[in-house]
């Protein structure tokens, strides 16, 4: 498509939200000059003061207070979802059905069925849409799947992963959207959504889950007074709420290529407040990524063991994906993190819409579907004493 103009909104100007707009914000500073001209023009949120300090901070036209307005605005090309999962079916489908191009944040949607209903309404349009996977953006990452597409370490014989939180430690945390919804809708979908993603981008296709245990820990969780951001609860009233879905939950899955898979994720794992981190091990060697810290990886392939031997640490630099160009100083070393991913993510959909192939594309809503077959078959799994449950759509 070539327009001389894209008009950008984002619906929710929470935690994730703020991340979405910076990254709009900063899109226009990396990698080619050949964008149309981008033009931020709304934020919205519920909570108009949430709207306006978000479009104030990161220089969008206007605040609005509903996401229907996004929907109705004839200068709006460009939309990010990033509010509850409960509403992301909703808001997508009225965006799709508007003519807009969305990214939608993860986890797709509440459940399989809402996910294939926006896989459907994906297919009817002609518009681009995408999940929020963005953590694949990640040079790290990139680079340790070149290098295993490379069969530098050999075949795949176990990926490990773990993403532990502790933004559920204190069991005075505010109720938020978060805590509600079934069994899978808890730390399962919030951020083993992640890591299950992470494991196929780098592994090939999961095609059954086996052995998954949850539980939760904290159940009732008292009632903010006002709207809360992400973790920060507020002040909060006498009155609690039941707690709905999981705190913890455990697994292990089977690759098509005969990998096994062991994860573990966590929302009450105190000290760790976004601790994600996976090891790929080989017949011929190893690789591993930790987001403490996302400028480099570890690496291990060669030879058996000798005195001198294990992982090295390879810095991430020009010569791994997504940096050259993607950074002020796209020096070794100099460093980056998540918030880079959220901005090299709004690129990378910018320039989809804009017809450049510059930047791998956004993950289509088909891959946000395979991701929630997953996540139905861990919770299914977990229902029934941790039984083999095998993956009912695969990786498209
Ligand atoms: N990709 C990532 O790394 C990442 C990180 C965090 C969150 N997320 C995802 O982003 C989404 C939002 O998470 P968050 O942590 O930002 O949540 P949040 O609670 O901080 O923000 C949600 C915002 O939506 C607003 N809102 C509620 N109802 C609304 C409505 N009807 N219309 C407009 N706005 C409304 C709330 O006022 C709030 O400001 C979730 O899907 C989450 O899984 C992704």
């Amino acid at each position: 498509m070539s327009k001389k103009m894209l008009g950008v909104a984002v619906i929710g100007a929470g935690m994730a939200g703020r991340a979405h707009a910076a990254g709009y914000r900063m899109a226009t500073t990396m990698y080619g000059t050949d964008l149309p001209d981008i033009r931020l023009v709304a934020i919205a949120d519920s909570y108009e003061p949430f709207a306006t300090d978000a479009a104030k901070r990161y220089g969008f036209d206007r605040a609005e207070t509903s996401w229907q307005a996004i929907v109705d605005a004839p200068d709006i090309d460009v939309v990010s979802v990033v509010v509850a999962n409960a509403l992301h079916r909703e808001v997508v489908e009225a965006l799709l059905a508007a003519g807009k191009h969305v990214l939608c944040e993860k986890p797709l949607a509440p459940t399989v069925d809402d996910a294939k209903a926006m896989v459907a309404a994906a297919e009817a349009s002609d518009r681009v849409a995408g999940v929020g996977f963005t953590y694949r953006r990640s040079p790290a990452i990139n680079a340790i799947r070149q290098q295993l597409e490379l069969g530098a370490i050999g075949g795949i014989r176990h990926f490990t992963g773990r993403y532990w939180c502790d933004y559920a430690q204190d069991p005075g945390a505010a109720m938020s959207w978060r805590y509600k919804g079934g069994p899978g809708s808890g730390v399962l979908a919030d951020v083993g959504s992640h890591l299950v993603d992470l494991a196929e981008y780098l592994c090939g296709p999961i095609t059954s889950v086996q052995g998954a245990v949850m539980e939760t820990y904290t159940r009732e969780r008292p009632v903010p007074r006002a709207a809360t951001m992400g973790h920060s609860g507020g002040d909060v009233t006498g009155q609690t709420e039941p707690v709905e879905n999981e705190d913890i939950a455990t697994f292990t899955a089977s690759f098509s290529n005969g990998a096994l898979g062991t994860f573990s994720v966590s929302r009450v794992a105190h000290g760790h407040t976004n601790g994600l981190a996976l090891d790929v091990l080989g017949e011929a060697g190893a690789a591993g990524f930790d987001l403490e810290r996302p400028g480099e990886f570890s690496f291990a392939h060669g030879g058996q063991s000798d005195n001198n031997d294990g992982a090295r640490r390879v810095l991430v630099g020009p010569s791994h994906p997504n940096v050259p160009g993607g950074q002020a100083m796209d020096y070794t070393s100099v460093g980056h993190g998540q918030n880079d991913f959220f901005a090299w993510q709004a690129r990378a959909f910018l320039d989809q819409v804009a017809g450049l192939n510059n930047l791998p594309p956004l993950p289509p809503l088909s891959h946000g579907l395979h991701n929630m077959e997953i996540l139905a078959a861990i919770t299914e799994s977990a229902h029934s004493e941790g039984r083999t449950v095998q993956v009912r759509q695969a990786l498209p």
